[in-house]
């Protein structure tokens, strides 16, 4: 007897052939991905490389000049590294504004939702500029989360945090992936790529030079013995980068 598998859930993102210049500059050429549900993927590469671009195109923020994005029907939620926040009003005031700009169905509902979620419940009051930067991450957090969104894209979400902020803000977005959100988020700290990535893309100028799980990298490099920020940086130097 046949043994069936089950069928695969498409895949919530994907991107076709992404390229996107800067008058002479390519910040992105020929870039193809795809995300699967509640997988979390890394995107790690130098300065430049491009990282943010890709995010800002994925999200639907900024238009690729070649090559196309497939989402699911409803709005992907997006953490840019400055959001558009309102530091005079409170945590809830916030998140509430956010919510009818974006027309979730609820407004109320899903900031309550995300205050639970967040634990951020008992500074929905405070004003947002009083907040520390773990917290005020948090709230990014949340407003990317208000419309209950597929796929959350995160750009460098822990770059300004603390280890033990960092270490809560990590517990926060593995609790969504683990729901069944996925999550696309690039980082400098290539330790969390290895830690929190099902797989990593690396891209280098704008170009996308591997994808594949932390441990396939790594074993790309083995004389990097088990440090895989050495494997990485040996990657990249063996390609010109
Ligand atoms: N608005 C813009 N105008 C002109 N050039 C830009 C613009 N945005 C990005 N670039 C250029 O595109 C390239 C990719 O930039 P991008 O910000 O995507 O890189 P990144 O990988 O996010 O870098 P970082 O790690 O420093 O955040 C860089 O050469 C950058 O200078
Ligand atoms: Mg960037």
């Amino acid at each position: 007897m046949a043994v069936s598998t089950p069928p695969r859930a498409p895949a919530p993102l994907a991107a076709h052939h992404l390229t996107k210049r800067f008058g002479q500059r390519v910040a992105l050429s020929d870039v193809s991905l795809d995300v699967r549900v509640g997988e979390r993927l890394a995107v790690i590469g130098p300065n430049g490389a491009g990282k943010t671009t890709l995010l800002a195109i994925l999200a639907g923020v900024l238009a690729a000049d070649e090559g196309s994005v497939s989402r699911e029907t409803r709005a992907l939620g997006w953490v840019p590294q400055q959001p558009a926040v309102y530091s005079k009003l409170s945590v809830a005031e916030n998140l509430r504004l956010f919510a009818r700009l974006e027309r979730v169905a609820d407004p109320e509902a899903a900031v309550g939702r995300m205050l639970e979620q967040t634990g951020l419940r008992e500074r929905a009051d405070d004003e947002l500029g009083r907040l520390s930067g773990g917290n005020r991450q948090r709230v990014n957090i949340a407003i990317g989360l208000l419309a209950d969104p597929p796929v959350l894209l995160l750009d460098e979400p822990s770059s300004a945090l603390d280890p033990r902020q960092r270490e809560r803000l990590w517990e926060l977005i593995e609790g969504q992936a683990s729901a069944g959100t996925s999550i696309v988020f690039s980082t400098h700290i290539v330790g969390e790529a290895e830690r929190y990535g099902d797989r990593v893309l690396v891209l280098a100028d704008g170009e996308l030079v591997f994808t594949g799980t932390p441990e396939d990298l790594h074993a790309q490099e083995p004389a990097a013995a088990r440090d895989f920020e050495a494997a990485f940086v040996a990657f990249l130097r063996a390609r010109g980068h």
